[in-house]
């Protein structure tokens, strides 16, 4: 374990195996779909999930990524200003976005709408991790993998000042690293 872990919150272990489920969820979900499917992945903390999940994914289809970010609006709204955006049109296709974590709400809210507005037929959204507690917005993922207490997590993709992300489980970060 990393010095700067207090505690394995989740392990490799139960990652992989809610990966396999979660393809699954997602191959059976989509299995009938007429239009394209597209997974639509924020960076950079949704690589290792997107990244795992899609060896279970058993459908025809393609992934992308963006890059946004968010700058505080009113405490209701953020607007968010795109780094990168989508390499093709998604006019008519069904869009799986794909999350680390869900923590405020507001990054996904803004996504979902800017998505429909492109012309999407379908927006869904899977999330690895939900932490409800830290709700400012309602909205949801459609498939989570865990939900999770207000803790300070990393790990899987989840950073502390761009660090972290490499671990392959969910740690919960000793308070003295970031206080
Ligand atoms: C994190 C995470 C989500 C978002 C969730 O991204 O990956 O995209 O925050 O927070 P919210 O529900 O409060 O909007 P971050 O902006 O830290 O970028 P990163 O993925 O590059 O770490």
């Amino acid at each position: 374990m990393h010095k700067d872990v207090k505690e394995i919150l989740i392990s490799e272990e139960q990652i992989n195996e809610k990966c396999v489920e979660m393809g699954q969820i997602v191959t059976d979900h989509y299995k009938d779909a007429q239009e394209p499917i597209v997974l639509v992945a924020l960076l950079k903390g949704s690589v290792p999930f997107l990244a795992r999940l899609i060896n279970h994914v058993d459908l025809d289809m393609e992934y992308d990524f963006m890059d946004v970010s968010s700058y505080a609006g009113t405490e209701s709204s953020r607007d968010i200003k795109i780094l990168k955006d989508l390499d093709r049109s998604i006019k008519g296709v069904n869009i799986l976005l794909v999350e680390d974590i869900v923590d405020t709400g507001h990054t996904i809210k803004a996504i979902i709408q800017l998505l429909k507005n492109k012309g999407a037929n379908d927006v869904k959204v899977i999330s690895l991790l939900d932490k409800p507690s830290r709700r400012e917005v309602d909205v949801y993922a459609d498939f989570i993998g865990f939900e999770i207490p207000n803790e300070f997590v990393i790990g899987f993709g989840l950073d502390f000042n761009e660090k972290y992300r490499q671990l392959p489980y969910i740690g919960i970060l000793k308070d003295e690293v970031y206080q």
